[in-house]
């Protein structure tokens, strides 16, 4: 079939603001968004401009506004969408170009809750480290926040995050919460008091825009409130 697709184009070096520019794009019938995208960068444009990777759900290098919701351009097919698609760069970041948005902002908060294991060696110094072992159910216990592929689709979902961008985000509170809840952790107390702060978890209103928006289907907002409770109760 054939798509009318628009796309929010912007090249600082040329546009003194982002416009729209419409392609007619033929489709498969199992094309995803990306597809659309690669044709009119192959055969179009090739000035468009996006991030992508894998292709397959995995990287999270192509989050995107699509029909005015955020998604991986790799995993949203068309015949999901209908013949009129309109693309955007991801809400609330700056655009470098076309489709493409700053992540060192996202990133830098992403580092900012310590996201590894924090742990003292649990050996004897010059022996060979053990293992840290866990049971099932302690693993159980922060399995649905290791699926965060860091896309950038909740944060940038966020109204709280539109209208306060030192927010840190759902996706470093669900990087965050994959750690302190970890039995094998030692840094929930660091991690708790870093995201105490006014711009950590009390900036969260509930909104549940970033749990619709992950295309992993994690629980983000649930993942908050753990953490915010954990910060009331002074402990994981
Ligand atoms: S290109 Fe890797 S997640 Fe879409």
């Amino acid at each position: 079939m054939q798509v009318e697709l628009r796309i929010l184009r912007y090249d600082p070096e040329r546009d003194g603001a982002p416009h729209w520019e419409g392609y007619r794009v033929e489709s498969g019938a199992t094309d995803r968004v990306l597809d659309l995208l690669h044709t009119v960068k192959w055969e179009q444009d090739g000035s468009l401009t996006f991030r992508r990777s894998c292709a397959h759900g995995v990287c999270g290098s192509d989050a995107m506004l699509i029909n005015g919701r955020n998604r991986l351009a790799c995993k949203i097919r068309v015949d999901q969408l209908g013949r009129r698609i309109s693309v955007a760069p991801l809400p609330g970041l700056p655009v470098v170009k076309d489709l493409v948005v700053d992540m060192d902002g996202f990133f830098a908060k992403y580092r900012s809750v310590k996201p590894y294991l924090i742990a003292e060696p649990d050996t004897e110094p010059g022996t060979e480290p053990g293992e840290r072992r866990q049971s099932p159910r302690d693993r159980a216990r922060y399995d649905d926040t290791t699926k965060c592929i860091l896309c950038a689709a909740c944060t940038t979902s966020c109204p709280s995050f539109w209208a306060q961008p030192g927010y840190v985000g759902p996706a470093a509170i669900v990087q965050a919460h994959r750690f302190i809840f970890d039995s094998r952790d030692e840094g929930a107390a660091e991690r708790l008091e870093i995201l105490a702060d006014d711009d950590g978890v009390w900036r969260c209103r509930t909104i549940f825009n970033c749990t619709d928006a992950c295309p992993q289907g994690i629980n983000i907002t649930g993942a908050i409130l753990e953490v915010s409770g954990a910060i009331g109760r002074g402990k994981r």
